[in-house]
């Protein structure tokens, strides 16, 4: 049996959301498999959903190593914490006053510690919580900063300067179709309107901007970085980022690398980590429904939309005749749940084709043979799992990285199409054709080639399989 102290025990630090949240604890259980300790921490609000919602106790239960510890968010119980900009902002404050000198606190003593665990060895903390690379410093132990989003995005993060300097940001509304040239990957495809969402600002100290813009630069002083991306996918993007992280570790698609770790072990092979109760009524919906018939609608977990929008979605659904699983998350509504009912004249048409819940096993609906497309709001984590099911998608992205990934996915990957800025009903109806039917056979021949590539790099011997050993040599080495 190996020696407690040659066992590294590795912290993991997410953001305080769902995509966060999702991607670091699927490293954690991975982690766990190849024999490491770890502690997980969220916040107490996020801690306790996790419990409510997910069979995370018992499944990281059978890991004698693994434990989960909490840190108040020092936000009011009734706080909208994930909804919308505004608490975004309050959760930029919280992080300084509150969350940061809790870490330290955690951190520094020595009560992760146990007689099963060693101090903490690494800290592989979000990498937009740049603070956490303070605190190894402090304790002379490594730090791997791990961004959830995509690689293109993080490019452009780099190149913020760049795009100050040349005036491609501020831009006006009326320049959302200009190209943007101070990208040097991208300057074939990528308009203003594809960058993300937080260059959308009027002024240059826009405090989101910033943030981003600190964060990214931040991370370069972590010892090593973790990317949720293959190299077959972003490889380009991929060697100008390795010109400012030293050590990159493309581990991704994550889900589909834990999936394949375990399903040698008896237990369920998907790990589900959602913050809201999963209707599963939706799977035997699906397993009435014909061969790839349906298209399935998820915005995500942050994205919010109005009353406008969720008709024209309704509409555009409905009046393309295909079958539609929509998720309707509750926080989702900018406005009174009640004023998004189902217009009168489309009642008939929902209930014939379309299925409704607040939240679904995504990972496990994206898989299911009745699945023909993906209307998304281009979340990484979204994205990733629709590459590796071979489905092609609409993208409607919502902020941040989703942006970007909505055009790497229409122009780059050609996996699907497009829809940002535009909700309108025609457009939905049309755009739902053209994946179901008519644009069909040339989106699935380059969603098929990507499907395969990315499950290339999980399976033994490729990119990321080589990649996440190489991490945990990385960890084992430095206790
Ligand atoms: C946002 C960003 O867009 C994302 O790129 C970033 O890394 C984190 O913040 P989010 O809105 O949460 O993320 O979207 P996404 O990254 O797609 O993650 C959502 C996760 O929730 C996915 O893993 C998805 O499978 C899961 N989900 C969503 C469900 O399990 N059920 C649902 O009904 C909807």
């Amino acid at each position: 049996m190996e020696q407690k102290s040659s066992i590294p025990h590795v912290l993991i630090f997410p953001y305080p959301a769902q995509g966060h949240i999702n991607s670091m604890l699927k490293l954690a259980e991975l982690l766990c498999l190849s024999g490491l300790h770890v502690t997980f921490i969220n916040t107490e609000f996020n801690y306790s959903r996790l419990l409510r919602y997910t069979d995370a106790k018992s499944r990281f239960g059978r890991f004698p190593g693994f434990r989960f510890e909490t840190i108040s968010d020092g936000l009011p119980e009734d706080h909208p914490r994930s909804v919308g900009f505004l608490s975004l902002n309050d959760m930029f404050d919280q992080l300084k006053t509150v969350i940061k000198p809790a870490f330290r606190e955690m951190v520094i003593s020595d009560r992760l510690k146990s007689d099963v665990r060693n101090q903490i060895t690494c800290i592989i903390a979000d990498g937009i919580l740049g603070f956490t690379i303070d605190v190894a410093e402090e304790l002379g132990i490594p730090s791997i900063a791990f961004r959830t989003v995509s690689a293109c995005c993080v490019y452009a993060y780099f190149c913020l300067p760049k795009l100050v300097e040349n005036g491609d940001i501020p831009f006006k509304d009326e320049d959302m179709d200009r190209p943007v040239k101070s990208v040097p990957e991208m300057k074939s495809f990528l308009r203003c309107r594809d960058l993300p969402s937080f260059c959308r600002v009027k002024e240059l100290n826009d405090r989101g901007l910033q943030f981003v813009e600190t964060e990214t630069f931040n991370s370069t002083r972590a010892t090593a970085q973790i990317l949720n991306t293959f190299e077959d996918l972003e490889g380009p993007v991929l060697n100008q980022l390795r010109s400012y992280w030293r050590n990159l570790y493309t581990i991704g698609p994550l889900h589909a690398l834990l999936k394949s770790r375990k399903s040698t072990d008896s237990s369920q092979t998907v790990s589900s980590n959602g913050l809201w109760e999963e209707d599963r009524s939706c799977m035997a919906w699906l397993d009435l429904q014909p061969l790839k018939s349906v298209v399935y609608v998820s915005f995500g977990s942050l994205t919010m939309v109005n009353r406008e929008q969720w008709l024209e979605f309704w509409y555009g659904l409905v009046n393309s005749g295909k079958r539609f699983l929509w998720v309707r998350r509750p926080d989702s509504f900018a406005v009174e749940e009640e004023e998004c009912q189902i217009p009168a004249e489309l009642v008939e048409g929902t209930r014939e084709r379309g299925y409704m819940v607040e939240w679904a096993p995504q990972e496990e609906v994206l898989v299911h043979p009745a699945i023909g497309g993906f209307l998304t709001h281009s979340g990484w984590n979204s994205t990733l799992e629709s590459m590796v099911a071979g489905v092609p998608m609409i993208c409607w992205p919502h902020f941040a990285d989703q942006q970007i990934n909505s055009r790497y996915v229409s122009e780059v990957w050609k996996m699907g199409m497009d829809m940002k800025d535009k909700c309108d009903r025609s457009t939905v109806e049309k755009l739902v054709k053209d994946m179901m039917d008519d644009k069909r056979e040339d989106l699935m021949r380059s969603t098929i080639r990507v499907s395969e590539k990315a499950k290339r790099s999980i399976s033994e011997g490729g990119s990321s399989f080589r990649n996440f050993e190489a991490l945990v040599d990385f960890i084992r080495k430095r206790v």
